[in-house]
């Protein structure tokens, strides 16, 4: 491929006339109309001809929705108007026609695109997506005529250079061609050989793996044109002939089990990418030839060393210049888009997703345009001019330090990075993978994105193993869950045997020192800095032996003179990263875990090389990870002081675990933690946090330490000097005896690693206490960004409680309706009983859905009961005390049926009834009650099995009473069946009273 090719000339679209007769100011000729021209039409043509509500863009972060990473369609923020599950109070449920342009991000989960971009000219990570919604008001006609209004008349894109694709239907799920919208589009004169059916995978959309879905239509346009048909083209990935907009039919939500269950309302949900719509009325072939990219292009080249963007792609864009060009300018949109809104380079979840799509735009830029540190950020303002009319939120909280300073920590390890992925190539044999091993070291260790390494590799035409790649990080899984505890117990390479530490204390190998795992500091930005050190081996250890040499490929613990990782100790995990052997070549090793024994720190490695003692090594902690824990530590000690405050002093710590994920804390209560406390210990740490004090640590003496007031320690032998950390108040005070502030901040005896400022900590939330035993509990709590997550998914189930029993309160009649509500109430059960949310929050909200449960189920009861003797008292004033009824009669459900049989029993003993209800689903229900006097004789499980196998269907029950169902069609035999029944003495001897 080279460069695309433009669009034919000759069409001028300079203005979009506008509803009312309104136009637009033009913007020279063929050039066609400005993006922001593009988007306002969109808007205005929804808006004031077919009176949409405008509303503005929701934060790509989604709000307590923990199944999505980004927003990632227009239609997220208005699911819970689809699924029925809105508060009727709520702002979203006041309208029913809306119109919005939404920031969409596309990277990670379902919909991703992070792979195609760059390498074509028409997928993006972030883009715009025009939507108009219509929330059980408008549907198929009404969407696709307003659609082919606004592109063929507002934004005159001729009829002939449009494709509509519509559902062919699916066998399996048993739903059927979508034949309704294909005669939409006939009749608004689109001509058949532009109407095509396409099955499930194109043209049935669904928002993730759950939630709601449906059949869609697509309009896709064809950039050659001329008069050719395209139709073989559309939906074949080819560049020249692309979908614009998707309008989705909300008809079905899928389930977790899998299954389509309609939805109790129908919905429209379209979605038309921006960025392709502009490129076609810009008469271009290139999103990136838009002026929604140009100015972006024109930045990065202003500020780097490469040649101008010129549109290549394929083959003929020698050495990804212009890859990197779009990559670049893609990232830093999704960049600018999501920092502001709250989701920032991280290390879990969308957070880790932005890492990496900022470490490739950084890697781009330094590597393929050559751009000095800096450019990315450079970009910022561009990308706020180009879309900060649209989106204003950009003009306030863009940040350019953030991008700063997470490129200056992936750019130191870019270069340690390439080095070693050029040694590695240079020494595989011909035609062999790359090896998985050092592709998880840079990985794992370095933080490289698995596609940057990818996108290396391919640039020297090798491959990785990426089956090996997969075990190792499938292994790395099941650690990171706890099925296999690096360092633990099992792992021999890490314990010294008492033989080898006794030879190593013997022959007077210094013990390790590891004060350097406290050598970090605040930055200028708030962000925590941590040097690395340098250190030499002075040890090796495998196979319960000490070694001076271990070769290439051998698991073994590396003992060291000075090291700054932290070994797993007072409940704290031991730190991962690697270490890089200082020589003529770096050679880096991956620290797996660390643990100490007897004095040594023995590091956990894979020597990727022979490795000996007296080598010079460089060491670096996975800062993430150890900030992560240092964050969690510190708040457990928030905890722990808040526990004591709010449940009394004689609250003792039992235990605790602090990961990168979580903490877990085990304390002696009297009894259980009730809702309120649980809220108050809460609170008690925000106030800590909010004060942001200063984290205190120091060594002091063990006797003078164990005299401090209000001291917390845990009988575990501390080391003598120890450790003290102190929130607030300086060590050196807390050591003076009569001091009061000691008892009125938390100070304990810790080793652990500590945030320096207890602000850092940022939100804590309780997500889970239960008693493990009588008289002690346990918590877990998470900090930072999955508290505040664990809150909004908090909020996010109230509201959808409230809304259901607001629901409820409404006056229902229908027995289904009643029924979907307890339905509903049963599945909100099972998501609050699971969702990492507040502890108290989940209490309350089980309480009320106890109740919700409880009034469903009685008012369906009373319901039915209801139904049912409604549906007697006709029968019996119908047959007055007849010895036999057989008849059909309206029922909602089996149960409704038995309570008719029964209710004309009792109030008629001598009568045998059976009932028939057909149901709309082409099922026939039977239930049948056989009066005393003709027991034994007669039996109501044979009368009803003879009846229901001429239905086809099948039956069962006891002498008296029986059920059962069959199939419509042999419902007229089974009538007849009942009435002929053999061998019922009561049937020949009583004249029988029937029928419809
Ligand atoms: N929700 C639909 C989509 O994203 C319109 O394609």
């Amino acid at each position: 491929l080279v460069r695309a090719p433009q669009a034919p000339r000759g069409r001028c679209r300079g203005a979009l006339p506008l509803p009312r007769g309104a136009s637009l100011p033009r913007r020279g000729g063929a050039a066609g109309p400005s993006a922001g021209q593009v988007r306002a039409a969109f808007l205005r043509f929804f808006e004031e001809r077919h009176g949409h509500r405008r509303l503005p863009s929701a934060p790509v972060r989604p709000r307590g929705d923990p199944r999505l990473l980004f927003v990632n369609a227009g239609m997220n923020q208005f699911k819970p108007i689809f699924l029925g599950t809105v508060h009727p109070r709520s702002e979203l449920a006041q309208h029913r026609r809306v119109v919005n342009s939404q920031k969409c991000v596309r990277a990670g989960g379902k919909h991703n695109d992070l792979d195609d971009v760059g390498r074509d000219t028409y997928h993006h990570t972030f883009f715009e997506m025009l939507g108009n919604w219509s929330f059980g008001d408008y549907f198929k006609e009404e969407a696709c005529s307003m659609a082919w209004e606004l592109l063929t008349e507002v934004y005159e894109i001729p009829r002939d250079r449009l494709y509509v694709t519509y559902f062919g239907g699916d066998a399996s799920l048993g739903l059927s061609a979508d034949e309704e919208c294909r005669d939409v589009w006939l009749r608004l004169g689109v001509p058949a050989s532009h109407v095509l059916p396409f099955p499930l995978k194109d043209n049935f959309w669904e928002m993730g793996d759950t939630g709601p879905c449906g059949p869609c239509t697509e309009i896709h346009y064809d950039h050659v044109g001329g008069g050719r048909n395209a139709a073989a083209l559309v939906n074949q990935g080819n560049p020249d002939v692309v979908e614009i907009w998707n309008l989705v039919f909300m008809q079905y939500s899928r389930e977790v089990e899998g299954n389509l269950l309609p939805l109790p309302q129908h919905h429209v949900d379209t979605g038309m990418g921006l960025e392709r719509l502009v490129t076609v009325l810009q008469n271009k072939r290139s999103n990136y030839d838009t002026d929604l990219f140009t100015p972006i292009l024109d930045a990065i080249h202003k500020g780097c060393r490469a040649p101008r963007y010129q549109g290549l792609v394929g083959d003929a864009d020698v050495g990804r210049v212009n890859m990197a060009y779009r990559v670049v300018a893609d990232h830093v949109r999704t960049l600018c888009v999501c920092i502001t809104d709250g989701i920032y380079p991280g290390f879990t979840g969308a957070e880790l997703v932005l890492r990496r799509i900022l470490r490739r735009a950084v890697r781009f830029c330094s590597e393929v345009l050559q751009a000095p540190p800096g450019l990315l950020a450079s970009l910022v303002p561009t990308v706020v001019e180009v879309l900060g009319d649209a989106y204003p939120e950009l003009t306030r909280n863009a940040n350019q330090d953030i991008i700063n300073d997470n490129e200056a920590a992936f750019l130191s390890s870019l270069e340690r990075g390439r080095r070693i992925i050029e040694r590695t190539v240079q020494q595989m044999e011909p035609s062999t993978n790359f090896p998985a091993e050092v592709a998880w070291s840079l990985y794992g260790s370095l933080g490289f994105p698995l596609d940057l390494i990818d996108l290396m590799l391919e640039e020297k035409g090798i491959s990785l193993d990426s089956a090996a790649f997969n075990e190792l990080a499938l292994e790395d899984a099941k650690r990171k869950a706890g099925g296999l505890q690096a360092g633990q117990p099992g792992n021999t390479n890490t314990h010294l045997d008492v033989h080898s530490l006794a030879w190593l204390q013997r022959s007077n190998v210094p013990a390790t020192d590891d004060s350097p795992k406290y050598a970090y500091r605040l930055g200028q930005h708030g962000q925590y800095e941590f040097s690395p050190c340098q250190a030499t081996i002075l040890m090796l250890y495998r196979d319960q032996s000490l070694h001076k040499e271990v070769g290439a490929g051998q698991r073994c613990g590396v003992i060291l003179d000075r090291t700054n990782f932290y070994a797993e100790q007072g409940g704290q995990d031991s730190d991962q990263g690697y270490m890089i052997r200082l020589g003529q070549q770096d050679v880096l090793f991956p620290v797996e875990s660390v643990r100490l024994c007897g004095g040594y720190v023995i590091h956990e490695v894979t020597a990727v090389e022979a490795l000996r003692a007296g080598d010079q090594v460089q060491l670096f902690v996975d800062e993430a990870q150890r900030l992560a824990c240092m964050t969690n530590h510190t708040a457990t000690h928030l905890l722990n002081f808040a526990l004591r405050r709010v449940l009394g002093d004689s609250t003792e710590q039992r235990g605790s675990h602090v990961t990168a994920e979580r903490l877990r804390f085990d304390f002696d209560t009297k009894g259980h933690v009730t809702v309120e406390q649980l809220q108050q210990v809460e609170q008690v740490v925000q106030d800590l946090i909010q004060k942001n004090e200063v984290v205190h640590m120091a060594e002091v003496p063990l006797t003078q330490a164990r005299r401090v007031q209000g001291l917390r320690a845990v009988d575990e032998g501390y080391p003598d000097p120890v450790r003290i950390v102190s929130l607030g108040v300086p060590v050196e005070n807390v050591l003076t005896c009569d001091s009061e502030a000691a008892m009125q901040t938390s100070v304990e005896l810790c080793c652990g690693t500590h945030l320096l400022q207890t602000g850092s900590v940022e939100d804590l939330a309780i997500i889970s206490e239960r008693q493990l035993v009588k008289g002690i509990s346990r918590v877990i709590a998470v900090t930072g960004g999955q508290a505040k997550e664990a809150r909004e998914v908090g909020q996010c189930l109230a509201t959808e409680v409230d809304s259901v029993s607001l629901r409820m309160k409404q006056r229902i009649t229908s027995i289904p309706e009643m029924q979907n509500l307890s339905k509903e109430v049963g599945q909100l059960t099972k998501v609050v009983a699971n969702a990492a949310m507040p502890q108290w929050q989940r209490k309350e909200l089980q309480t009320i859905l106890k109740a919700l449960q409880r009034t469903a189920n009685t008012a369906v009861k009373k319901l039915e009961l209801q139904q049912a003797e409604k549906a007697a008292q006709i029968l019996l004033a119908k047959y007055s005390n007849q010895p036999i009824i057989i008849d059909t009669v309206p029922a909602d459900s089996l149960s409704i049926l038995m309570k008719v049989v029964n209710q004309l029993c009792d109030k008629s003993p001598g009568t045998s009834v059976l009932l028939l209800s057909p149901q709309a689903s082409g099922e026939v229900l039977c239930a049948c009650q056989v009066s005393k006097n003709c027991v034994p004789t007669f039996s109501a499980a044979d009368w009803a099995v003879a009846v229901c196998t001429q239905m086809e269907g099948k039956a069962g029950g006891s002498p008296i009473v029986a059920k059962g169902s069959g199939n419509a069609r042999g419902m007229q035999g089974a009538l007849t069946t009942a009435l002929e029944f053999h061998g019922n003495p009561c049937s020949r001897t009583v004249p029988c009273f029937v029928l419809r």
